[in-house]
Order: structure tokens, then C-alpha cells, then sequence
């Protein structure tokens, strides 16, 4: 979506010191599945602790779509699938949000029958969904593509070993949910163990399902005749927490993060450690501080769950901007996750890319500019690099940032920056 003069803008002026105490809100990575996973009965399910963003009103209207009634207040999202009676995912929310194919799993389960747009790419670079359709036909459904639709069918799906290429997150997901009401036992091997895979096999076990090895690379479902609607609360967004935490160090104040429990983030915490952060563990908080002219350079290299999460990987970038020497980021995940280097040496970082690897000169000054945010993380990034760049920061297509950041500048004020949105007329800072 490009740019627009009505479009709000983020200011950041940089400077304050980040302190206080923040509480997470529920993880959109877990929300947007857990909402899908709901379609695999029939009847009324409810979530607690859903993030009020851009990307869980996308979701309710895919529902909304295939018909179910979704209701949305306070955190709380009930939905009732008991008038279901679409398979039709179309081009326009699937283009829009990309979790829209969470439903594939789901649709096929129940109905033997999914369309769903071929989602295409996206700002982080192309993102093929064949380990999903390729685990789908393993289990015995028929995958056919033809404009632009992928068409997905079985009778009833059959119990099968399903060897993933790589562990997707997302192909993970969909997997589990049709293997959930297949006939016999499916077992996934290299599956993805991201918290949020957990998260949804709680759910899932809550709706009746039987499933071993959740968190494991080997996860075993044996198929039930039938799921029953649950009730779940979401887990705390991992990122939205490693954020912050970001926020408080980089700013050298102290922010206590409340709502997440360490373990979920031992990777990324032992980086901040090891750039010269102060960490404190709680049970279900961590607390960040420490002064910047420290701080130090560290490499960093994303993994799927434990390794270092891609999704954190551009704000540790705007940390190691500032950090003393020289760090090497390397990107392993998404192809084009650098998309917001350039943004960030506008700012006056100094970075260079080669590949999927990108060398960044630590010890800059930073300095307030005009910036546009390429994808979601890169716009939190750059928010971040503005608390403290010297003088006003200006964000430009922070619809990126609403997609799933909860309430994001309110936050980040409560905690002490100056940070507000705007609807700037005239094309930006003079
Ligand atoms: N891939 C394939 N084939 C597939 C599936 C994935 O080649 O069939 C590749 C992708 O192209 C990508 C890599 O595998 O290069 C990882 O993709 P994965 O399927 O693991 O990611 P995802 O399910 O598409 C989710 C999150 C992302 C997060 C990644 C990795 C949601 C809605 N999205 O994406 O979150 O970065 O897992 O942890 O859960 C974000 O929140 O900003 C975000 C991008």
C-alpha cells in the first residue's frame, strides 16, 4: 500500500529514557492459528487474551466469510462455526494477510474441501506454501492450482508420516490441524517448535484432539471422529516483549516486560546479555537495562525455534547500530528481511549487506529523518531507532505496525518516550 498524505505517520522525538513496567499482549503468531483451528467444530469457541490489531480483524473477516459469527471485545473472541458453510478463501484477504491459508488445514479436516488464493509473495520475499501441500497430499488429499486457487480435497484424510523439509511454522500448523481429524496416526518429523505451535496444540487437545511431542520436532496425532469448541487464552507475544525489551536497553532505562515467561525468549536474551545488557529473569516478567555506551557488538544468525527469531532480528539490528564494533547479522529465515536496512541508514546507521548477511558498524549517533516502514518488524525497528536518533523521527506506512503491534506508541509512551501519531498534510518535516 503506498504512502498516502491521510495515512497516519509515527513522530518519535528521540531522547527520553524507557522506564516502567509493560504487560504484553497476546501473541499474534498464536491468535491468527488458534482462530482458524476453531473451524474444526462445530459450535462456539472462545478466546481469551486476543491482541486488538490489524491482522486478527483480517482473520474475522476470513471467518466471516466462510460464514461463521465472530465476536470481538475487551480481548475476548468468540466464534461460532455452526453456520460454516463456505471453503473459500479469496485472493483479496489472502493478499492482505497470509495466514488466511491457516485455514486450509481446518477446512480440509472437516468439510474435505478447501479453496484458498495462492498467497504469492510478500515484503519478505517469495514464500512458497508446497511443505504444506505436500504434507496435505501425504495424508491422502488431491492439490490442484489452477487461477490462482489452490484446491485441496479429501474424503477423509488418512493418518500418515510426514517427513517436513524445513520446520515451517506455518505448514506445521496446518498440518497438525488436518491431521487432527484424520483416520489413524499421523506423526510429523522436523516439525516447527515455536511456543506458538504449543499454544495450538493446547488448543487443540482442549477441543478433543490427541497429541504427543507438542514443542518436539517429532509430533505424534492419533485422529479423533470428532472436535468439540474449547476455551483457550492466548500466550504473551514473544515479540511484542523482546521489543520492548529492546526499547528499554537502547535507551539506556530499565523496562519490565510482564505477561511472558523467559524460557520462550533464552536465545535473544542471551545475546542482549551478551551485548552488554543487563537481563533480570522473573516467572512470567523480564527486566532490561543498562547503559549504551557499552554496549557491544554481537553476532546474531535467525533459526526457527530456539534459534534466534527472525522476527527480532531488525530491532537487535537498530540495537547493534549503536553498540561499540562491529557485528555480522545473518538472515536465515526470510530472504528479504533487510528490506529496512536502507531506512535504518537513512538514520545514520552503517550497515552493509551482501546475500543474506549484513555487517553493521556499531558506535553511530543516529539522527531523526523521514522513514518508511517496509513489513511489520522493520517498522518497530525504525520506531525504536527513533527513540533514540536526535531529533524527530517520521514513520511513514505504519500500517505495517497496526497489523500487529497492540496499542504500540501507547505503550511505548506509558513508558516514557515521545512517541505520537499524526496525520501530517503537507508531505512531511520541514
Ligand atoms: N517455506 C517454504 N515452503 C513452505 C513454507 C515455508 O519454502 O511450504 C519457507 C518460507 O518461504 C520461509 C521459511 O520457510 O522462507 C519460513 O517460513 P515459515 O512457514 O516457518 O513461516 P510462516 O509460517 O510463513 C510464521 C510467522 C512469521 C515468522 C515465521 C518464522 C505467522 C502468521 N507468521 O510465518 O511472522 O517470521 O513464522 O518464525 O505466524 C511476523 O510476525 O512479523 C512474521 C513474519
Amino acid at each position: 500500500m503506498p504512502d498516502h498524505p491521510a495515512e497516519p505517520r509515527l513522530l518519535v522525538r528521540g531522547g527520553p529514557e524507557l522506564r516502567g513496567q509493560v504487560s504484553v499482549s497476546g501473541a499474534k503468531n498464536s491468535a491468527l492459528k488458534l482462530m482458524a483451528a476453531s473451524l474444526l467444530a462445530s459450535g462456539v469457541s472462545v478466546l481469551h487474551n486476543v491482541p486488538d490489531i490489524q491482522d486478527v480483524g483480517t482473520m474475522k473477516e476470513v471467518l466471516e466469510h466462510l460464514g461463521a459469527v465472530v465476536q470481538f471485545s475487551d480481548a475476548t473472541l468468540t466464534v461460532d462455526t455452526r453456520a460454516v458453510r463456505s471453503h473459500v478463501a479469496p485472493y483479496e484477504l489472502v493478499q492482505r494477510m497470509r495466514a488466511s491459508i491457516q485455514i486450509m488445514g481446518p477446512l480440509v479436516a472437516r468439510f474435505g474441501h478447501a479453496r484458498v488464493a495462492m498467497p504469492g509473495g510478500c515484503n519478505l520475499g517469495p514464500r512458497k506454501i508446497d511443505i504444506h501441500l505436500r504434507g496435505l497430499t501425504d495424508m491422502g488429499a488431491v492439490v490442484d492450482s489452477e487461477h490462482g486457487f489452490v484446491e485441496v480435497s479429501a474424503k477423509k484424510l488418512k493418518g500418515a508420516s510426514v517427513f517436513l523439509d524445513y520446520p515451517s511454522v506455518g505448514a506445521t500448523e496446518n498440518l497438525l490441524m488436518a491431521a487432527v481429524l484424520a483416520d489413524g496416526v499421523t506423526v510429523l518429523e522436523n516439525a516447527a517448535r515455536e511456543p506458538e505451535i504449543v499454544d495450538l496444540c493446547k488448543f487443540l487437545m482442549s477441543m478433543g484432539a490427541e497429541i504427543e511431542g507438542a514443542g518436539s520436532s517429532t509430533i505424534r496425532v492419533t485422529g479423533v471422529e470428532e472436535m468439540v469448541s474449547a476455551e483457550h487464552t492466548v500466550l504473551g507475544d514473544r515479540i511484542e516483549a523482546g521489543t520492548f525489551l529492546i526499547a528499554g536497553a537502547l535507551t539506556g532505562g530499565e523496562v519490565e516486560v510482564n505477561g511472558i515467561h523467559p524460557h520462550v525468549l533464552e536465545l535473544f536474551l542471551s545475546k542482549l546479555r551478551s551485548a552488554g545488557v543487563q537481563v533480570q529473569e522473573g516467572t512470567r516478567s523480564i527486566k532490561a537495562s543498562g547503559d549504551p555506551r557499552t554496549y557491544r557488538a554481537v553476532d546474531v544468525a535467525t533459526l526457527p525455534f530456539p534459534g534466534f527469531p527472525t522476527d527480532l532480528q531488525a530491532q537487535m539490528m537498530t540495537l547493534l547500530s549503536v553498540a561499540d564494533g562491529v557485528s555480522l547479522v545473518t538472515e536465515n529465515v526470510f530472504e528479504q528481511r533487510f528490506g529496512f536496512v536502507d531506512e535504518l541508514i537513512r538514520l545514520g546507521a552503517d550497515i552493509r549487506v551482501d546475500g543474506n548477511h549484513a555487517v553493521v558498524t556499531g558506535g553511530r549517533a543516529l539522527t531523526g529523518a523521514i522513514v518508511r516502514c517496509p513489513d511489520l518488524r522493520a517498522g518497530a525497528a525504525l520506531a525504536l531507532a527513533g527513540l533514540v536518533a536526535e531529533g524527530c523521527t517520521e514513520l511513514r506506512e505504519i500500517h505495517h505496525i497496526d497489523r500487529g503491534y497492540e496499542r504500540f506508541e501507547e505503550k511505548l509512551r506509558s513508558l516514557g518516550a515521545d512517541i505520537e501519531r499524526s496525520v501530517v498534510e503537507d508531505g512531511g518535516l520541514v
